[in-house]
């Protein structure tokens, strides 16, 4: 089929490669001419695995083009995808200028029928406003048709989330749509549940509020944990070992952050109390996720005593592993929080540096150029992001590096046990506190079986603390 994409940001550039991937003649249109040019010079402008790659295969094969044009792609193309931003106003409530906008666009454009599928993550009856304004715009009466088709992609393995979907959501109100629909996914092999426009557009808000709810449940448990000696990873397996909870997004840590659920959570509030149906677990939600960190930063506090003109070395600086985003990441509100309070701030991440740097995000910090590098003299080492890079890191060295060897783990990544026994006073959420053992940090021998999450991690820690009490 041909497809027209109009936004190429993340869910936009991602999906039209991927449409491409399994055999759509697929345009993708910005009105950004600078990056339409990157784009057709081969420049990826997001980092994300495998993309790079795709982009390049389908445009060599000429599956794949860019162009500026609303009026080239509505042309040529059966299905027209809106993918702007809805960026949030200041009261959480979502702009939808972008849309709008694009609206009219097409309806200049439109000659012939045509479906209009809106992917932006919007308010519910927003499809009912499109379809308005297509119609008050396009003067000649032309028949179309707005679909809704929300993307549930996960920065760091939106590939994979696209090409193999755990569902296909396709609100529609009209059968030819649908039939046009069904083709654009034929090629993939995921159930598609149909629904009406406004329950699709309700499903998205609702996902991602029920799994940054999930988060926040968890998060609220690892202060009880906190408190009463219990471990949170451990409730976390109990728990969601029952399948009509499950394991996932059950994760302690700093809170949530990225592009979507914070600015999610706050539109569906909004959108809610719009509708006038309030919904307020929500509220709690957001209440707990920014507590988390506040939390986080008295119990570093507690432990240094006075946290100005501390040293502190800070791993992570993305909202998450596997993506160079760093937009409402914790991390960062961590280290402007330290800086703040007049700490001298070290910080690495694997692929956060440039952004960072670029946009001045955290005015103050030190961008060290390795982990290794973040950690020499400090005072404290606090790990925000849950880079599985910092597992291989040579943390007897790191122990080496530092003034004193204490570590914050703000996501749990590591074992409490096989720090103990490096010689770390280790500190992580809803865990038990580890201190190092009086007798130094070769005195004992690490069990076989920790539970720690990375077996890479286990075995070489194992052989560095063998070798040290050799
Ligand atoms: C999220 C949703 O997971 C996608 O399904 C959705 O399509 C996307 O938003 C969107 O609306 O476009 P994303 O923001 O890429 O995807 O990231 P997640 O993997 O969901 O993580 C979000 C945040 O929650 C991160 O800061 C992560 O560290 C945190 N998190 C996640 C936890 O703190 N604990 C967990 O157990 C899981």
């Amino acid at each position: 089929m041909r497809i027209a994409i109009i936004g190429t940001g993340y869910v936009g550039l991602i999906t039209g490669a991927c449409l491409a991937e399994v055999g759509h003649q697929v345009i993708c249109i910005d009105i950004d001419e600078v990056k339409i040019k990157a784009l057709r010079a081969g420049k990826i402008p997001i980092y994300e695995p495998g993309l790079d790659e795709m982009v390049h295969r389908n445009v060599s094969v000429r599956r794949l083009a860019f162009s500026t044009s609303v009026d080239e792609g509505v042309d040529i193309s059966e299905v027209i995808v809106i993918a702007v931003p809805t960026p949030p106003h200041t009261d959480g409530s979502v702009d939808l200028t972008y849309i709008e906008r694009v609206a009219r666009e097409i309806a200049d454009s439109l000659k012939q029928y045509r479906v209009i599928v809106d992917k932006s993550t919007v308010p519910v009856k927003t499809g009912e406003k499109v379809a308005d304004t297509i119609r008050r715009y396009n003067r000649a009466g032309v028949e179309f048709d707005v679909v809704s088709n929300p993307e549930f992609l996960r920065e760091g393995s939106a590939l994979t989330d696209l090409m193999e979907p755990d569902r296909i959501v396709i609100g529609c109100n009209s059968e030819r749509a649908l039939s046009i629909m069904k083709s654009v996914y034929a090629p993939f092999s995921a159930p598609i549940m149909v629904t009406d426009v406004n329950s699709a557009e309700l499903i998205k808000h609702a996902a991602n509020s029920f799994l940054a709810l999930k988060i926040s449940y968890i998060n609220a448990l690892s202060a009880i944990c906190e408190a009463s000696g219990a471990d949170i990873d451990k409730v976390a397996d109990g728990i969601g070992a029952d399948k009509r909870i499950g394991r996932s997004f059950l994760n302690a840590g700093l809170g949530y952050g990225g592009s979507c659920f914070p600015k999610d959570v706050a539109a569906f509030i909004s959108i809610s109390e719009q509708i006038g149906e309030p919904f307020n677990l929500l509220k709690e939600v957001q209440r707990i996720n920014r507590f988390q960190r506040v939390r986080f930063v008295r119990r570093l506090r507690d432990a240094l005593w006075v946290l100005k003109e501390k040293r502190i070395a800070v791993w992570g600086l993305t909202f998450k592993p596997d993506t160079d985003d760093v937009r409402n990441s914790v991390a960062l509100d961590l280290i402007n929080d330290l800086i703040q309070e007049g700490a001298r701030v070290a910080a690495y991440d694997p692929k956060g540096n440039e952004k960072v740097q670029k946009l001045n995000l955290c005015p103050g910090v030190h961008l060290a150029s390795s982990a290794l590098n973040a950690v020499q003299g400090a005072e404290a080492l606090v790990l925000a992001t849950e880079w599985p890079d910092f597992t291989s890191v040579d943390f007897a060295e790191v122990h080496r590096q530092m003034h004193t060897p204490i570590v914050f783990d703000g996501r749990n990544l590591l074992d409490p046990n096989t720090m103990r026994d490096l010689g770390f006073q280790y500190y992580s959420i809803g865990r038990p506190l580890s201190k190092a053992s009086r007798n130094g940090p070769a005195d004992r021998i690490i069990p076989i079986d920790l539970g720690i999450r990375s077996k890479y991690t286990r075995r070489k820690l194992r052989d560095e603390v063998a070798q040290r009490s050799r």
